[in-house]
């Protein structure tokens, strides 16, 4: 298993590109299945998780054909297995969204249900009983969750919780169902709105994305088109809370800042100078510790969820004491445990940890448990004192690309150790 060795103690400067959006790229690959001629999606980051949706798509029979210069194409049309294998869902619990779509465009679907995750029950129950409205018939055999209709027929749809996920299943499979579909208490998240962007130019009929009230107009078919995958805003934020905790100055160009504002809020709380242009946004740190900094995570508008740990890791160093809620998910404080290992001052009560910010962390070897944890051990491994391994790396591959090569851009002094 490959890690990373970081050894801490430089000023980051520089600038870097963000990759295209990993949790938008994922639920637009799926959607591809909507389609009834070939697809091209560009800006898709190079990750595990993508990987394995070209495998999950690769297995159904459908035609995935990359070119570097012009992007994906994706073929549904020899669609032969409309089926997601307990061997690919329990590796990412994103599969799941292949069951809208293959439902809608061709009646039927089986998708093993997805097991526990370590950061949370994180249940589907949302999805199968949104489904159920729209008219499937879903059973759960062997594991597997069983979904059949003839058409799905449009329905209002209020959402128990505001689930990412579950408004981009739902979404997608109204796009092909008899009628109206009214999706309330949807999620607001900008992947969401990219996903709606993307059926849209492949002729779906949808108003009110990005709200909390989503309307979709069944149509009869979906075409093929070229589109490009919004900028991931959680890899932008790591890199500039990377910035702010070395006090340094770091540019993400190819970014969307209007994706990031309560991150944004944060960083100038923390003491860093944010300057934003259309598609770039810069930290500067000055030079200076940061200081700490209270959130709450909530859906988005709000403060996300992805973010928390790497704020975390900025109040292990700051000065001062921040409060970190986590509302979204039970048991997302895996970190804390390795932080701690490296000295950090932090106290779990509930869904809150309380950070006491020390003026320096010392390098340990540390273990990533999931892929944000992971970010924020990385984060820590660049303001620790000495050589900082982070083991289990693979976790990190599934949402950061080429994270090394990118913070050594910025002057990190970090390598992959193969394992
Ligand atoms: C997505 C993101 C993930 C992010 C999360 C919250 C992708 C691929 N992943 O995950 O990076 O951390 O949103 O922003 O986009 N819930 C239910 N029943 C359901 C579905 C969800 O109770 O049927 C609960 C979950 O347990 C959780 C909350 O709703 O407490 C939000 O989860 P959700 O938004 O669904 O997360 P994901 O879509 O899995």
């Amino acid at each position: 298993m490959d890690k990373l060795s970081i050894t801490g103690g430089v000023r980051l400067a520089g600038d870097i590109r963000a990759s295209g959006a990993k949790n938008a790229a994922l639920p637009i690959l799926a959607g591809t299945l909507l389609a009834s001629t070939p697809v091209r999606v560009s800006n898709v980051p190079h990750l595990r998780d993508v990987t394995t949706t070209f495998e999950l798509l690769g297995k159904m029979g459908v035609r995935v054909t990359m070119d570097e210069r012009m992007g994906i194409e994706v073929d549904p049309r020899p669609i032969h297995d409309l089926c997601a294998p307990y061997e690919l869902v329990k590796t990412m619990r994103a599969s799941i969204l292949v069951l809208g779509p293959l439902l809608s465009r061709y009646g039927e679907a089986r998708v093993s249900l997805p097991g526990g995750c370590a950061i949370g029950a994180r249940p589907v129950d949302i999805h199968v009983a949104g489904l159920r409205q729209m008219g499937a018939e879903i059973d759960v055999e062997k594991g597997d969750i069983v979904a059949r209709c003839k058409r799905l027929r449009g329905a209002t749809v209020v959402m128990e919780t505001v689930t990412v996920t579950g408004t981009e299943n739902l979404l997608m499979a109204a796009t092909l169902a008899n009628g109206r579909t009214v999706l309330k208490n949807a999620a607001r998240e900008p992947e969401v709105l990219d996903l709606a962007n993307f059926l849209i130019a492949m002729g779906a009929r949808i108003e009110g994305a990005g709200t909390d009230t989503i309307v979709i107009d069944g149509v009869a078919q979906l075409e093929g088109v070229d589109y490009a995958v919004l900028p991931d805003r959680i890899e932008t934020g790591t890199y500039l809370v990377a910035g702010a905790m070395t006090g340094g100055r770091v540019r993400v160009r190819e970014a969307r800042p209007t994706d990031l504002e309560a991150v944004l809020e944060k960083l100038e709380a923390s003491g860093a100078q944010v300057t934003t242009g259309e598609d770039w946004v810069e930290v500067d740190g000055g030079g200076r510790r940061p200081r700490a900094v209270s959130l709450t995570t909530a859906p988005h508008p709000g403060f996300p969820t992805d973010m928390q740990a790497q704020f975390t890791a900025l109040n292990a160093i700051a000065e001062g004491t921040g409060v970190i809620e986590e509302t979204i998910f039970e048991n997302r404080f895996m970190h804390v445990l390795e932080l701690q290992r490296m000295g950090a001052d932090i106290r779990i009560d509930g869904n809150k940890a309380t950070v006491h910010g020390k003026a320096f962390l010392t390098a340990a070897p540390v273990m990533a448990t999931d892929l944000r944890a992971s970010a924020s051990l990385v984060l820590a491994g660049l303001v620790a004192r000495g050589d900082t391994l982070v083991d289990r790396i693979y976790h990190v591959d599934r949402g950061y690309e080429q994270i090394e090569e990118k913070l050594a851009h910025l002057g990190a002094r970090i390598s992959r150790v193969p394992g």
